[in-house]
């Protein structure tokens, strides 16, 4: 009963936060870098942030949080209930292009993860899943993953990957992209990792992600039979960041197998 609850209450914020981010749409942005020029941040994700902040603490304050932007708690053991935030997955898309970012929420009880809520805001689609309850987009059921391979499969992955770069050797990326159906990429993890959940892409790989870009992503798409790991098939641990990789059944084994640990 509590689990239900917290998802209510949950879902409503993460209802309400869209609909202020919706409205944002027609004023200005105040927008500001953090660690380099391409790293952005807007009012609008420090508001939604703090907005969340606000309800959580009232309503659980028990409940300890970790938000991208910091309003939250510093997080070094991941006992009781702990939310994972990212107000807008895909700040650069939502400046550059208002679509194509979601608000993620994850919510774990000693670092196993519960509910997973992912708010693609500017199609009004709710993607959430409860652990053993199924997943759904804005209550419809989701069916569960079947079984790919590389060749049949479309992969999520950004350039940047398949070029020199400091986490991966990229000849490990090259013939992966090579072998597989297509690529795509969203620049927004989140949603990535739904659209891996509803079958939209087989796969999804990133060199570097934060406990809140895939702390959400890993439950529904976990919940619908999908793999989740990091590129060296490791468990993710939401307090540290870490690359992802998740897939359909099947094909996760075999780009490891044949590309990643190669
Ligand atoms: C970013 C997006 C992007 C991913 C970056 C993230 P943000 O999140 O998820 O797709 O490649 O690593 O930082 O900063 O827009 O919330
Ligand atoms: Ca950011
Ligand atoms: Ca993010
Ligand atoms: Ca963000």
């Amino acid at each position: 009963m509590e689990w239900e609850n917290i998802n209510t209450y949950a879902k409503q914020w993460v209802k309400e936060a869209g609909v202020k981010i919706r409205s944002s749409f027609s004023t200005a942005l105040n927008i500001s870098s953090k660690s380099n020029a391409n790293d952005l941040v807007t009012n609008i994700d420090r508001d939604v942030e703090k907005f969340f902040i606000e309800k959580i603490r009232k309503t659980f304050p028990q409940h300890r949080i970790l938000g991208e932007e910091g309003f939250g708690d510093e997080l070094d053991h991941t006992n009781g209930v702990v939310w994972l935030i990212d107000p807008i997955d895909g700040t650069l898309n939502f400046i550059h292009q208002q679509r194509n970012f979601a608000i993620s929420v994850g919510i774990y009880e000693n670092g196993i993860g519960m509910i997973g809520i992912i708010y693609d805001v500017v199609h009004n689609e709710l993607y959430c899943a409860m652990k053993g309850k199924g997943a759904f987009i804005n209550e419809q059921h989701i069916p569960s993953l079947n079984e790919t391979n590389v060749h049949k499969a479309i992969i999520g992955i950004n350039a940047t990957w398949a070029t020199e770069n400091k986490r991966i050797d990229y000849r490990k990326i090259v013939p992966l992209i090579q072998n597989a159906r297509g690529t795509r990429s969203y620049g927004s993890a989140a949603l990535e990792l739904v659209y891996v959940a509803t079958g939209r892409i087989d796969a999804y790989i990133s060199m570097r992600l934060s406990p809140w870009d895939f702390a959400a992503g890993v439950i529904i798409v976990e919940e619908l039979g999908g793999v989740a790991s990091n590129i060296l098939g490791e468990k993710l641990n939401i307090l540290e960041k870490s690359s992802v990789f998740v897939a359909k059944p099947g094909l996760h084994q075999e780009i490891l197998n044949q590309y990643l640990l190669k």
